[in-house]
């Protein structure tokens, strides 16, 4: 695993599109792709590769991570939504490229299985981005998850909903339930590229770098993982 600590969240956002530039430039590639405010910039880095240097994603395929159970997938709120906001809308990939579970599915269980077996069939992700939660949460596997578990239904902690609660207008619009990619299905790409900025995540990015591999913080599997790469800034490298 590298860890790499830089002065600033810009950094850090450069060192990731990096990353992704470089995957997206050795040929067709799957993206593993994450939602939440962590991968913003970086995603914003890549919009500004592709406008001023012709960086192209037509080539490329993307799989999100997660989605809520329950929220429209028009809804702002949505994952499939804030992907297509934050990246896709400003890229050539191309929409029908991009995959995500549906969370309005009528057979949810059915649907976890479907998108765990259409992520396989894509051959994997080549790079998967992931940003962390403040209780060490990757996608949506909460604490407890089992560390090979596959894509599923997860219920959210509190204190995730209450985190998550600034993208909706009331806290209790939140959803309880998600679909998430699980920690298993997620080792399966090939490079993992965790990003995580400011002091909220200073203690679960050190439990998930530095503590016993454990299911109490999901992310970190990462240690099992042979290809990986933990993006700081000084802030979130705090506690290590
Ligand atoms: C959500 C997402 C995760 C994300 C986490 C952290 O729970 N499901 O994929 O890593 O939030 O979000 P943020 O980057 O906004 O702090």
């Amino acid at each position: 695993m590298e860890v790499v600590i830089s002065s600033s969240a810009e950094q850090v956002d450069r060192l990731a599109a990096d990353i992704v530039e470089h995957v997206v430039q050795s040929g067709p590639a799957v993206l593993g792709l994450a939602t939440g405010s962590s991968p913003v910039g970086t995603y914003r880095e890549l919009s500004r590769r592709h406008r001023e240097n012709g960086l192209s994603f037509a080539q490329c395929r993307a799989f999100l991570l997660d989605e809520y159970i329950g929220v429209p997938r028009a809804a702002e709120q949505s994952y499939f939504a804030f992907i297509r906001d934050n990246f896709v809308d400003h890229v050539d990939l191309d929409g029908a490229a991009v995959y995500s579970p549906d969370g309005e599915a009528d057979d949810i269980a059915r649907e976890a299985q479907r998108y765990d077996a259409a992520i396989a069939e894509a051959g994997g992700a080549d790079v998967q981005i992931l940003g962390i939660g403040t209780d060490g949460h990757i996608g949506f596997n909460e604490p407890g998850s089992s560390l090979r578990s596959r894509t599923r239904v997860k219920t959210l902690t509190e204190q995730t909903r209450a985190d998550n609660a600034r993208f909706f207008d009331s806290p209790d619009e939140v959803p309880h339930h998600v679909l998430t990619q699980g920690l298993g299905t997620i080792g399966e790409a090939r490079h993992l590229v965790l990003i995580a900025t400011g002091e909220s995540k200073a203690d679960a990015v050190a439990a998930a770098v530095e503590g016993p591999l454990s299911a109490f913080c999901p992310a970190s599997v990462i240690q099992w993982h042979p290809h990986v790469s933990v993006l700081l800034d000084d802030a979130a490298a705090s506690a290590l």
